[in-house]
């Protein structure tokens, strides 16, 4: 039996498809390349010496969802497939909710279709809103600030409805913190289009020449140092979390909501403190203003992941900007054009 990967050829998801592969899974790929390009699924079938199966096409678009399933056995999906920019979600709400809710409301109507029940949703820590640190999955989620938050809440909720309406179904919603670093190999890594909108992606920008200096927003937030701090995970263990993930959707049947955090925060200047240990050299930053709809500090609870996936975060801080900064060094102008 395949797993179906939606959104493959993203960050997390190329990740992802390289660890399940290394874990003897059969996947088949599908992505419209929105955010991506086929060059990193050719690099995981090269880290792995294996040919993946792959479909360019659209989530919304069912009749080709169609074809895939009647073409191969697909037991689970791992769905990533959309789109993931805070402040594109302000200026085109409709685009976000009809590819992200939309685009799942016709994934679910086609696997239900085939007889598909399982479903790893990669949901986010931004479902939490403004309830107290370290976020456990019992709180109440939903107090979101933007659209791209409201979407995610909404497809756990319409993913809950799905298994109230019929208990066959399995659903693991992924709550993601922050997701940084690349493989180790340097040949997979997060490639935004554009001016990066999160750290990391702005920190390694900065230090390949590619932008002047990082704005580190707001030093007088209620935090130790004054800067806002994260729940950074580095993005192979964040993969291999959805490996335990897809064990568990194949052994339970309900919807169950899952932290993927390291349980350890971090500040934006310890970050780049820790980042200029592998580059070498003082990162140039300048302190900005607060960015609006920033939270002080948010990190994971991480019992229950341990508790019912088995997995828990293995690498640190350092690993992520050693592990990022080899991916960024390598290949300074991401995967190019
Ligand atoms: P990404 O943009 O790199 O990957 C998403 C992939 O989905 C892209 O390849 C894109 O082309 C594809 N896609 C988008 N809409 C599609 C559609 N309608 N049909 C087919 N393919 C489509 O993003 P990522 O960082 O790998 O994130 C993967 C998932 O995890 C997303 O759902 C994102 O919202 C979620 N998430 C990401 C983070 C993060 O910080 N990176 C945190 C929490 C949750
Ligand atoms: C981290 C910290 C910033 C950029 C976002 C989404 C969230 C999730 C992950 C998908 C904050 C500071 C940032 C910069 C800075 N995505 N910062 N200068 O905001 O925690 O989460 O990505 O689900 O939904 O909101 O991540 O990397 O943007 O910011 O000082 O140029 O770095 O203020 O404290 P965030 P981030």
């Amino acid at each position: 039996m395949a797993i179906l990967i939606t959104g493959g050829c993203g960050y997390i998801g190329s990740h992802t498809c390289l660890e399940l592969i290394k874990a003897g899974q059969d996947i088949v790929v599908l992505d419209n390349f929105y955010n991506s390009k086929p060059e990193p699924l050719h690099r995981v079938e090269e880290l792995c010496n294996t040919k993946i199966k792959f479909y360019e096409a659209d989530i919304r678009d069912e009749a080709a969802l169609c074809r895939i399933f009647e073409e191969n056995e697909i037991d689970t999906v791992i769905h990533f497939a959309g789109l993931k920019a805070v402040g594109e979600s302000v200026e085109k709400p409709l685009l976000y909710f009809e590819n992200n809710v939309g685009g799942t409301v016709t994934l679910c109507r086609v696997m239900n279709k085939y007889g598909v029940k399982r479903i790893v949703f990669s949901s986010s820590a931004t479902v939490y809103g403004h309830n107290p640190v370290p976020y456990t999955e019992d709180m109440p989620v939903g107090d979101v600030t933007n659209p791209y938050g409201r979407t995610k809440y909404m497809v756990e909720e319409i993913l809950r409805d799905l298994c109230t309406s019929d208990p066959e179904w399995s659903v693991v919603l992924l709550r993601y913190f922050n997701p940084i670093g690349s493989h180790e190999s340097g040949r997979i890594g997060e490639d935004p289009n554009g001016i990066p909108n999160n750290l990391m992606p702005y920190v390694l920008q900065v230090a390949v020449g590619r932008r002047e200096r990082l704005s580190v927003y707001g030093d007088d937030y209620p935090t130790p140092d004054g800067t806002g701090i994260r729940d950074y995970i580095h993005v192979v263990d964040l993969a291999l979390g959805h490996v335990k993930a897809v064990a568990y959707a194949r052994s339970h049947t309900g919807a169950e909501a899952i932290n993927l955090g390291t349980g350890r925060g971090t500040s934006v200047l310890e970050l780049v403190h820790a980042f200029e240990k592998v580059y070498g050299k003082p990162l140039p930053y300048v302190i900005a203003p607060r960015r609006a709809g920033d939270l002080p500090e948010c990190y994971a609870a991480t019992d229950k992941a341990r508790d019912l996936l088995g997995w828990e975060a293995t690498r640190n801080i350092d690993d992520m900007c050693r592990d990022a900064w080899k991916w960024q060094s390598e290949n300074p102008m991401g995967y190019g054009e």
